[in-house]
């Protein structure tokens, strides 16, 4: 009897040893797919356990997981949640500004689906880096060069520009400051002027603008209503809870709403949706090395994340006023 458990214990910690041989395998494919290096042996066991940590919530995200979404390891795997950080929002803000909205409507029925990326108006998704809570300026950005791609001529604005000229900076804001900042300051110059560099420092106005917004809107907070809007005016910059876009790998995320719910910590685009498949379509700043290409997918018509909350986007006024329609 004893022999067996003896034999049992030992099984059970050959098994053991085979699973953090596996981890191990993979965790220096992971080092050599994302070029990392640790400064010491000790720094590599950490985030190795860190790792394995994250190994283990991305398993529980996939057995949870209602919609064909793939969590696994990305480029974040190796850094604690309190690390990968990356917005925060600032609800007073909201509170503060919430006198100078006003909500509108869209009166058309949406379109089935819609890709404004088809239109060649979205720039890639580029990377805020690790150390600047500037995903308000981001989403803020692509949405202006967005609007001004469907309304005028393509444009690449700097995020850097509003960074610093924002009183958010590197602390994380709702997109209607980034919005107001750009009012004010009259408009952004384009991006080869006025790099990022992920870091706030002086607020420089003396450059050319390349592209001014009138105003913006706040959408109501209907999934509707934001579709008929990116239907025929383009795209939509919304916050969102981003507790499953750490492990996001690919694939449309449908959260139990338990799992994901409407308290908002990250601002994204939506630059298109598919009615018929019930899914957006949001485009990210974590590079285009995370995600579908910097892009992801999320279930459409069930708030999932919170994705009604907070819709916003920027008016430009070309002086031309045709129709556009979304291309499917
Ligand atoms: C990998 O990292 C090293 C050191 O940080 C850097 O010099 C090199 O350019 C990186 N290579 C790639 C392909 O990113
Ligand atoms: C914006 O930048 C991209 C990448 O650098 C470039 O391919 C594109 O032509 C630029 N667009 C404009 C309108 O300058
Ligand atoms: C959302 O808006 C649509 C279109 O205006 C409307 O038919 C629907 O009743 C609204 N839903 C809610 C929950 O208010
Ligand atoms: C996001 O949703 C999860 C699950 O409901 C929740 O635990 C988490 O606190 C939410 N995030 C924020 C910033 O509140």
């Amino acid at each position: 009897m004893s022999l067996f458990l003896a034999l049992f214990a030992l099984s059970g910690i050959f098994l053991e040893t085979v699973r953090g041989t596996l981890e191990m395998m993979q965790f220096e494919n992971f080092i050599a797919q994302f070029n990392k290096t640790y400064a010491s042996k000790e720094e590599f066991h950490r985030r190795f356990a860190i790792f394995q940590k994250n190994l283990e919530e991305a398993k529980r995200l996939q057995r949870e997981e209602r919609g064909t979404a793939q969590y696994g390891i990305t480029k974040f795997s190796d850094l604690t949640d309190e690390e990968f950080l990356r917005c925060r929002p600032d609800h007073r803000a909201y509170f503060e500004s919430q006198t100078l909205l006003r909500q509108v409507t869209e009166e058309n029925a949406p379109v089935k689906t819609c890709d404004w990326r088809k239109k060649g108006v979205i720039s890639v998704p580029k990377n805020q880096g690790p150390s600047c809570l500037s995903c308000y300026a981001f989403a803020a950005v692509g949405n202006i060069e967005a609007q001004w791609g469907i309304w005028g001529s393509p444009k690449n604005l700097s995020v850097q520009q509003l960074v610093d000229c924002s009183k958010c900076g590197c602390q994380g804001g709702y997109t209607w400051n980034a919005f107001m900042t750009v009012i004010k300051i009259g408009g952004l110059t384009n991006e080869k002027n006025y790099k990022y560099t992920g870091k706030k420092s002086t607020c420089k106005t003396n450059l050319k603008p390349e592209a001014t917004i009138q105003d913006f809107v706040i959408l109501q907070r209907n999934e509707t209503v934001i579709c008929s809007h990116v239907s025929y005016k383009g795209t939509v910059t919304v916050a969102i809870n981003q507790t499953l876009l750490k492990q996001y790998q690919k694939g449309v995320i449908d959260p139990h709403p338990e799992k994901c719910d409407n308290n908002v910590d990250h601002a994204v685009l939506i630059v298109g949706f598919s009615r018929e498949k019930k899914y957006w379509i949001l485009k990210n700043s974590w590079g285009n090395d995370w995600g579908e290409n910097g892009f992801f997918r999320l279930r459409l018509g069930s708030n999932a994340c919170g994705i009604a909350e907070y819709p916003a986007s920027a008016i430009v006024n070309t002086g031309t006023f045709k129709r556009h329609i979304c291309p499917p």
